[in-house]
This record gives structure tokens, sequence and C-alpha cells, in this order.
């Protein structure tokens, strides 16, 4: 396989991007012409931010799973594809070629088929990190069923909201899940979220831990046993559903600033033309290197890095079922010695907290196999960048910073490894298609130049999410009304004199805990349905390892409460019963009152600031309907 438009240089990034700003209809099916088609597109794209309406290769047809698996496998049918490391180092490891698994995706899609699963049915996928999640995930692809995949660490409870809000009919899950020292119950935990979706038809359960699980009668049925019937059946081949170019490909939850995550959908061919394209380009891979991306595909970040930009490259990703401390801190080093990893995306939460082991697990570890080292998910501080540099990358890998979210699909701001310049702790340049703007809080727009403002882009880049699963104006509201004709991303930035972008981070009341995007107002409303709560605020404070903490200020009304850190705990039980144990506070101080302004609004600025440990220079406090309350906080604070 060979990119004929992978960047080679810094002038051929100025070009590439020139172009792709003056021409980006040309520029991007330049791009899409070295995919396969079904049917080539009549226009390359028609959109307004004002619906919004973003179309891209209008009319164009394909199957996403072609360009992942049947395009390589003349080629390169005995490449690795997935290289699968257990949890357990002592367990062995499993390697599926290109060939292995496009047989195993056109079974499981045989299996969804004969399951009565159709084109545009949503499925929600809840399994560990085993490579039947990656076969799932392209088996829904395969027949175009529209998958929703949903990470391990939620609750029975986010589970039901979600498969509610996309109506979804059919599960895939595993009886468990290994990970690190734990085994997660996923089937029962899916028992419990099927009490109150009683729409779902199928439950399709993969053998993983072989925990006992429950098996309703009609309603669940084995992994195992669905491939046995499909072959006794003689379906073997299973010819790719043909889609439009704008047909949603998934759905995929995430926080915003309301209580309730919405569904983030995505189109096939523009989504797979800009995780291909970032994925070529920010990390520079060349044919038969082994990438390995340690984030779970329960997050956006695993469905582009691990599954499609990855695949439809043709190249070898590594999915790691466990976690980088089991059994102990020197596993990313090892599962990079053993496969001589030679691209390593990681998020700076994993850095920083294995450089708190030392050097100690880094010792007899090979590492010269590295060639690019990638971070993710939230701003990497300078000490954590330097450590990666030295200490992993032995100062000769270039380190991208790659910054995107879930509704943009691919990485839009980010240096190229060692073709533009690193700048520690800056993201730096947006790639080829995406034109940021840095906007006041008046809307207007900051001329070139070094500024300060909300980060906000204006032009349509292929893998922008197209809507908010069943409910289009939430999608506008959120981020096409804020500013006219942009996109807003919620992120504050500062822009240096060369145009380099540093992420400083969420300005709305969205968290970034351990990379893991979490509102506040969804914990806040998990900590008001404990019974004594009566009422709570949530706020982010710095934190060493994770970048930021959980910090909950709780009214408590007193009664079955003498003993304040059992009800902590039976607060923290109930956010991991609502929400999930991602979401559980790390702080709760319990107040007497909240600071509230006269029209009843609770003053955030102030909390957050008592969070952070700032007592002093509070701001104004003079319009609170009751200042002696911010007394009794300070002088309480954990
Ligand atoms: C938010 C999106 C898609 C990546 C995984 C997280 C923050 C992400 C960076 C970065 C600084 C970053 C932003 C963004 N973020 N990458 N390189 N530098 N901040 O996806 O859960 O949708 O979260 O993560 O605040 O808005 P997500």
């Amino acid at each position: 396989m060979s990119y004929p438009y992978q960047i080679r240089s810094r002038e051929a990034y100025d070009e590439a991007y020139k172009r792709s700003i003056q021409q980006p209809e040309n520029f991007w099916a330049d791009v899409a012409s070295h995919f396969h088609w079904r049917r080539r597109w009549d226009k390359v794209l028609d959109w307004n931010f004002k619906e919004p309406k973003v179309e891209w290769f209008k009319g164009a047809k394909l199957n996403i799973t072609e360009n992942c698996l049947d395009r390589h496998l003349e080629k390169l049918g005995n490449r690795p594809a997935i290289i699968w490391e257990p949890n357990d180092p002592e367990e062995y490891h499993r390697i599926l070629t290109y060939k292995e698994l496009h047989n195993k995706v056109c079974q499981v899609a045989n299996v969804l088929k004969n399951n009565g699963v159709k084109k545009g049915d949503r499925i929600c996928i809840y399994m560990g990190m085993i490579p039947e999640l990656a076969i799932a995930v392209l088996a829904c692809a395969r027949i175009g069923a529209i998958h929703s995949v949903i990470f391990g660490g939620f609750s029975a409870q986010s589970i039901a909201d979600r498969l509610q809000d996309a109506k979804a009919e059919f599960v895939i899950t595993c009886d468990g899940a290994f990970r690190g020292q734990k085994d997660i119950p996923l089937k029962s935990v899916i028992d419990d979220a099927l009490v109150a979706c009683p729409f779902v038809k199928r439950v399709i359960v993969a053998t993983r831990t072989r925990t006992p699980v429950s098996m309703i009668k009609g309603r669940d049925v084995w992994w195992e046993d669905e491939i046995k019937k499909i072959e006794t059946l003689g379906m073997t081949d299973c010819p790719a559903e043909e889609m439009e170019a704008e047909d949603p490909l998934f759905i995929l939850y995430t926080s915003g600033s309301t209580g309730k995550p919405k569904g983030v959908v995505h189109s096939s061919a523009g989504y797979m033309i800009n995780t291909n394209y970032s994925f070529v380009n920010v990390f520079q891979y060349q044919p038969g290197d082994i990438h390995f991306c340690t984030a779970d595909i329960g997050w956006i970040t695993g469905h582009s890095y691990i599954v499609y930009g990855p695949l439809s490259a043709g190249a070898t990703t590594v999915l790691f079922e466990g976690v980088p401390t089991y059994p102990d801190a020197g596993r990313l080093w090892d599962i990079v010695d053993k496969y001589r990893v030679n691209i390593l995306y990681t998020a700076p939460t994993a850095i920083r907290s294995l450089m708190g082991f030392g050097l100690g697990p880094l010792q007899n570890k090979d590492l010269s196999s590295l060639k690019v080292l990638g971070s993710v998910g939230e701003p990497i501080n300078e000490e954590a960048w330097h450590w990666f540099d030295e200490h992993v990358g032995k100062g000769k890998c270039p380190i991208v910073d790659t910054w995107w979210q879930t509704e943009t699909g691919s990485i839009l701001i980010s240096n190229l490894a060692g073709i533009t310049p690193a700048k520690p702790s800056w993201a730096t340049l947006p790639l080829p298609g995406v034109q940021p703007v840095l906007v006041d809080e008046n809307g207007n727009e900051l001329p070139a130049g070094e500024a300060s403002g909300n980060l906000c882009i204006k032009f349509p880049w292929p893998s922008i999410l197209r809507t908010t699963y069943g409910d289009h104006e939430r999608c506008r509201t959120n981020y096409f009304a804020t500013y006219e004709n942009k996109y807003f991303t919620g992120d504050g930035a500062l822009r240096d004199a060369e145009g380099n972008y540093r992420i400083t981070g969420r300005v709305d009341d969205v968290l970034n805990v351990s990379g893991h995007r979490i509102g506040t107002a969804e914990v806040e409303n998990a900590i008001n349905m404990h019974a004594g709560v009566v009422e709570s605020a949530v706020v982010g404070y710095p934190h060493d390892i994770k970048g930021q903490g959980i910090y909950a200020y709780v009214i408590f009304n007193g009664r079955h409460g003498d003993d304040q850190s059992l009800t902590r705990k039976d607060i923290l039980v109930t956010v991991t019963r609502i929400i999930g144990p991602i979401a559980k506070p790390d702080k709760i101080q319990f107040v007497s009152g909240l600071p509230k302004t006269r029209s009843g609004k609770i003053m955030r600025r102030i909390l957050r600031k008592i969070a952070e440990g700032e007592m002093e220079n509070l701001g104004d406090t003079s319009t609170l309907l009751d200042p002696g309350v911010v007394e009794e906080i300070k002088n309480g604070h954990l």
C-alpha cells in the first residue's frame, strides 16, 4: 500500500495546506481518489453551518470495510492486521492477518443478518478489549448497521439511557472482561440495563472470562454457537452492503454541558477519508510499521486510531486488553519490546502515572524500535512531555501532540511527526483542510497572529459530526449557534505569531478527568440521586496525574448521616451506579449552602477557585445572596 497523499516535507505541508484552503473540493477529491468506491461522487461538498448541513462526496457509494479489508487482501492478505495482547502476559497473544480478519468479519456479519439485523439498525457493543470487539464493529459496518460502542466502565443505568436514546434492538457483549486485577461482569451489567429496555430483541454474548452468566431464552445467544450455526447453513462469504457516502457509520455518546450525554453521529465516507488521511500524515505511518494506540475502542480515539484509520491504511494495529500498570508499571514497555512497536500513541494521564514509578520499569526494555510518539486527550504538561521524549523516545522520536474531539472524528491540530516542528505543550499547526479561528467573548474573529480566545473551526472537514442522534436541534445549539457560521469546540486556545495553537482546556462545564470527558451537570445529577442530598455543585481542580479531578460540594440533609466518611462512600456508590466509576468525585465537601446570586445561579467561578485552593482574589462576591457561605466553604476546603 502506498499513500500518495502522505506529506513528506515541511514545504509539502505548506503547499498541501494552502491548496486545501484555496481549493478544498479538489484537495479532498484527490485524496478520495485513492480509496475504493462502488460509485464515485456527484459533488464533493455541500454545506452550511446554519442548519447545520454537511455533505461530503454526495452520490458516492462505498462500504468502509471494503476499504479496511477487501482491498488489502491481494497484496497484504498475510500481513498482521491486529496483534492482540491479552491482559495477562502469560496468556498467549493472538495475531489476525488481513485474510483472517476479513473471514471473521464476514462470519459475524452473517451472524448479525441471521439474527435479523438490517441496514440502519442500531447495535450497542459493550465488550472488553478483545479482537472480537474490533470484529463486531467491522461486522456492523459490513452490513450497514450503526454501531454504538459503550466503554466498559459505564454503569447499567448509563447503558440503558444510551440504548433508549439510540432505540437499539441489538446488543453484543461478553460474559466478562479482564482489566488489570479486575474481572468486570459485562453481561451481568447488560442484564441490569435491559430491565429498562424491553425493546432489545437479541443479545449476542462472546466468551472471554467464562464468568457464569444468565442466558435468557429467546433473547440471549452465544457468539460461538451463532458462528457454528451460520457455518452449518453454509454462509461463508458476506458481500458488503452498498452504503451512501452520508449514511451514518456509528453513534458515539459523549458528555456535554447538560446532564444528558449526546449521541455524536459520524458518516461513512468523510469519516473514512479523514481518519486515514490523518493517520498516515500525523504518525507518518510507513508500510510494515507496528502501530500501538493504548486507548480503549469505547472512546473515539480507539474507533479512529485502533480500528478505522490503521486498517484503512493496511497497517498493523496493536490491541491491548489490559492497563499500563498491570502486572507492573513496565507493561507498555514490554509490549513495545515484544512486538517491536514503531508508533506509540497514548495519553498524558498514562505518562504522568508511569512517571510516578520512576525509571526502574524502563530498565532492560528494548525501546529501539520506536520511531514516533503521540499524545492525546488533554493538554500535555511540559514535564510529562520531556519525560516521554527523554526516557521513552530516547531523544530521537518526534512527539505529536494531537488535538481533536469525539465530534471532529479525526485529528485536526497536530504537528506531523518529523515533518513539522514540535513545541512542547503545543498542538501546533492545523492539518490540511482545517481552518481554525480564535474568537473573543463577543464572537469577533481575532486577526491572525498572537491571540488568545475560544477555538472555532470555520469550514467543514470530512469527518465533522453530522448530527446528534435523534435531536438535530441539539447539534445546532451545542456547536453551531454560539458563533455564527462557525463550529465551536468548547476549548480555549492560544496562538503564537507562527500560527501554532496551544489548547488551554475547556471553557464550558465539561471536565477532562484522565482524558475522559465528563459533564459537571451529569455528575451533579448523579449525586443528587442520593436520598440524603439536597443540592450539589461539581467543579474541576488541577490533579497531578488525572489532569483534572472532580470536586463536589454537597448539601446533605443530615439524616442517617452521623458518620461523614460513610455518607461520602454512599455518595460514591450512588455515582458509580448512575454513571460509572469514572465519574466518582475525588473530593466531597459537605456544606450548608452554595454561593448563589440573587437570581439563584450558583457562582461556579468561586467554587472553582476554592477547589483549586485559591482562597484570595475570589473576585466580586457582592452580588451573592449570602456572602457568609463563602467563608464557611473556604474553611472546610479539603
Ligand atoms: C476534549 C475532547 C479525541 C481525543 C480524545 C478525547 C481535550 C483532546 C487534546 C490535546 C489538549 C486536548 C479537549 C477536547 N483534548 N486532545 N492534544 N491537547 N486538549 O476526546 O472525549 O471528545 O474530548 O479533549 O478539551 O475538547 P473527547
